[in-house]
């Protein structure tokens, strides 16, 4: 058994899972509030974070090891869309940079698989990455414009019967 990768890969489940318990959360306050276009894309990272888990998982598994469902932190209760854009992003770095560490580390105990995996798994952070950022830029330049058009889209999807993502 490769006893360092299954850690790192069990340091990702945890980092995953506390993203799909943050992402989850703030999908439900951003529904509350109803920034449906903010919500949606919440919840299609969380999906996404789970899926890294199950690819996670499945290498624990097949190296003999055990997954650890255990999160790396408790959800921060931020309701303040700002914050949670500026949180989300600080995760996708923090993400991008621990998995490009961990390959290096997966590829010096000659575990090319493991490394792949984190390797594949950084261009999706960075993609999560590139859509908060381009969500906190359209709040920079419209402000609380940007919120209410959001308010104002759900309305006209509601009147026209289109159910929300
Ligand atoms: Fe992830
Ligand atoms: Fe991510």
């Amino acid at each position: 058994m490769k006893e360092k990768s299954v850690e790192l890969l069990n340091k990702a489940v945890a980092d995953e899972l506390s993203a799909v318990h943050q992402y989850m959360y703030f999908h439900f306050h951003c529904d509350d509030q109803g920034y449906d276009l903010l919500a949606g894309l919440f919840k299609r990272t969380a999906i996404e974070e789970m899926l890294h888990i199950e690819k996670l998982a499945e290498r624990i598994i097949f190296l003999k090891g055990d997954v650890e469902m255990i999160a790396s932190t408790e959800v921060k209760k931020i309701h303040d869309v700002k914050e949670m854009l500026d949180m989300a992003i600080q995760m996708e770095v923090s993400s991008a940079n621990d998995y490009n560490q961990w390959a290096l580390e997966c590829s010096q105990n000659a575990d090319s698989v493991s490394k792949s995996l984190f390797e594949e798994l950084v261009v999706d952070e960075e993609r999560h990455f590139d859509q908060y950022d381009d969500e906190i830029e359209n709040l920079r330049k419209f402000g609380e414009n940007y919120l209410a058009l959001q308010s104002i889209e759900r309305s006209k999807n509601i009147a026209a019967g289109r159910p929300a993502d």
